[in-house]
């Protein structure tokens, strides 16, 4: 069963979270930050207890990103990982945010998940935003994939695949995105 994520699950959260992100599979978050992001956070269920988390945290008008995305060992493999990002993925359609975003390692998962990868260097509110400050930043090595919901409209869909050819001096390339591009592929 996934359910809004309570304050009675926050010390299973943590934990969860923990143990990944001691394996660099998933950035910490301390529990305070957990307290004040709860609204994000679904969890998932088994035979009464928490053996799932994730979160939906937005990123902008038109993006949200998959976070905290964490199932115990034991409960690997059924199913529950898949059910986490599908009701996040209908919270998102729900807001109407045209696409949703997984920063991960777990490339196969996300596909059966319906997501597929892009350019790192097309999320501009996510880099300046958030992969600042993070300790893996510049040197992050994590896939970045991309779902659209109804919301998305052919420019969120352009934008997701088109920056290689405004990097590359396309035709429409704003001076803006060639700054951007060629910092980031040098920082990447
Ligand atoms: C990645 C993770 C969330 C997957 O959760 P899960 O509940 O085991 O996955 P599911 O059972 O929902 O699997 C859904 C589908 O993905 C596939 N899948 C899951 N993990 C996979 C993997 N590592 N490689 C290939 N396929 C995988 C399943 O076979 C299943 O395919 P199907 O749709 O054809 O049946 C879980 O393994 C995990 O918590 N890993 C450690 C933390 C982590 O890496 N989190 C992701 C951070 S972004």
């Amino acid at each position: 069963m996934i359910r809004q994520a309570t304050m009675d699950d926050v010390e299973i959260i943590s934990a969860l979270i923990a143990n990944y992100a001691q394996q660099g599979l998933l950035l910490p978050r301390a529990v305070q930050s957990i307290c004040e992001t709860l609204l994000n956070f679904r969890v998932a269920e088994l035979d009464g207890k928490v053996v799932g988390v994730a979160a939906l945290h937005i990123l902008g008008d038109d993006l949200a990103e998959i976070r905290s995305l964490a199932i115990e060992g034991s409960a690997q493999g059924m199913g529950l990982g898949k059910a986490l990002v599908a009701e996040l993925f209908d919270l998102a359609e729900l807001l109407r945010i045209p696409r949703v975003l997984a920063l991960t390692y777990q490339e196969a998962f996300f596909t059966r998940c319906g997501f597929h990868v892009i350019e790192k260097g097309t999320l501009r509110q996510k880099i300046w935003k958030d992969c600042i400050h993070c300790r893996k930043f510049p040197i992050c090595d994590e896939i970045a994939m991309i779902r659209h919901t109804s919301a998305a409209t052919l420019k969120n869909e352009v934008a997701d695949g088109g920056v290689r050819d405004q990097a590359a001096g396309g035709a429409d390339a704003k001076p803006e995105d060639l700054f951007i591009s060629t910092r980031l592929s040098a920082l990447m």
